[in-house]
């Protein structure tokens, strides 16, 4: 039975609370803690937990019970609060983005390294059974070699979206859409394509004048023998996001849709049926993940635990989003300090 704190009992605790209580048999929350309690007491109350409040996480680092600390304060303390977890052994799972910083989240990546507790940044979308199975579709080698993606992460904020105090700032909130939003398409496309050789980017702000930080950003990413463009934005009304894979015999994206072409003799393209169905029985073949994306995720932590194994969304995967969109402002021209 491993003992959770939750830090942090804000916005998206929530959702870590009602994954945790799928699994009464594995886990049990037995912290919660928040600067402000009485936050903390309502979520006790919402969820009829008997977690002890605390204000201060310092008083649990050292605590017997608590095996894993979910960490889901601002990113500016994800840092502090996961390191003083880890130097007292305990596994953590951290919400996203990582850290403030590169350079705190090299530290991290440090602290957390050989066969210690375990270590998952929470990028829930990997959990998602469409995005897992175009993972498994593109490994399966039927698209052949990707030689195009297209990422459109579309999302809509309004104005107020940044009045929570540590939003709309880079120091504080490390970025905009392509750090608080766009990161999660960021991780799958690492997934599934690995980290580009050279990025080049344009960052703006054209729908949010109160928030210093993006809420547009385009990058085109070159590998060997292959390019990405990749779409971040707050503006896009339906939020209508697509992952599209171009390989040399086939194409399939997400929401899910295959397309496979051969030539004719005057090179103009026919379908090829043949090819398109065995990439559509491929994908029917593959099981859908049991649980809605964070209880999968915390399933995937807490197996990790058990088993002394890997978790899925390893240190280093988080580190590596940070590095990349790290890069999409820097050949922007955005200074952040150690970004
Ligand atoms: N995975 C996702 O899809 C997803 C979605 C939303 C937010 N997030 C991430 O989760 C984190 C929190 O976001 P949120 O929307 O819940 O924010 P929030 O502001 O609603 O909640 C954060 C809470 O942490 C508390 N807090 C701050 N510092 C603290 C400390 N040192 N000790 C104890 N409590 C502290 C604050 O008082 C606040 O109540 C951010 O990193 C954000 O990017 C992830």
């Amino acid at each position: 039975m491993v003992g959770i704190a939750i830090i942090g009992t804000g916005g998206i605790s929530k959702k870590h609370i009602a994954a945790a209580l799928n699994f009464p048999k594995r886990c049990e929350i037995r912290a919660l803690c928040n600067r402000d309690t009485t936050k903390a007491e309502k979520l006790c109350g919402e969820f009829n937990l008997s977690a002890e409040i605390f204000s201060d996480y310092t008083k649990l680092i050292g605590d017997p019970s608590i095996g894993l600390a979910i960490v889901c304060t601002p990113p500016a303390s994800h840092a502090q609060i996961t390191l003083d977890f880890f130097k007292n052994g305990r596994h953590v799972l951290v919400e996203k983005p990582m850290a403030l910083t590169l350079e705190e989240a090299g530290r991290m990546l440090s602290a957390g390294r050989d066969g210690g507790p375990v270590f998952s940044v929470v990028s829930q979308n990997r959990f998602i059974s469409g995005y897992a199975k175009l993972k498994s579709i593109v490994d399966s080698g039927l698209l052949g070699r990707i030689k195009f993606a297209q990422v459109n992460s579309y999302w809509w904020r309004g104005k107020s979206y940044h009045s929570l105090p540590w939003r709309g700032m880079y120091k504080s909130e490390g970025g905009g859409v392509t750090t608080s939003q766009a990161i999660h398409h960021i991780d799958l496309l690492l997934w599934i394509m690995g980290m580009p050789n050279k990025v080049t980017s344009t960052v703006k702000n054209f729908g949010h004048p109160d928030a210093e930080v993006e809420d547009l950003s385009v990058a085109i990413f070159e590998y060997d023998d292959a390019v990405a463009v990749f779409t971040a934005s707050q503006l896009h009304h339906g939020s209508r996001s697509l992952i599209e894979l171009q390989g040399e015999h086939a194409s399939i994206s997400w929401p899910f849709c295959v397309n496979a072409n051969i030539e004719k003799p005057d090179g103009f393209p026919i379908e090829n049926k043949k090819l398109k169905s065995e990439i559509e029985s491929f994908y029917d073949s593959l099981k859908d993940i049991e649980y809605e994306p964070f209880t999968a995720q915390l399933d995937d932590v807490l197996t990790a635990i058990e088993t002394e194994g890997q978790p899925l969304v390893s240190a280093t995967d988080g580190y590596r989003a940070m590095e990349l969109i790290g890069k999409i402002y820097r050949t922007a021209g955005i200074a952040i300090a150690n970004r």
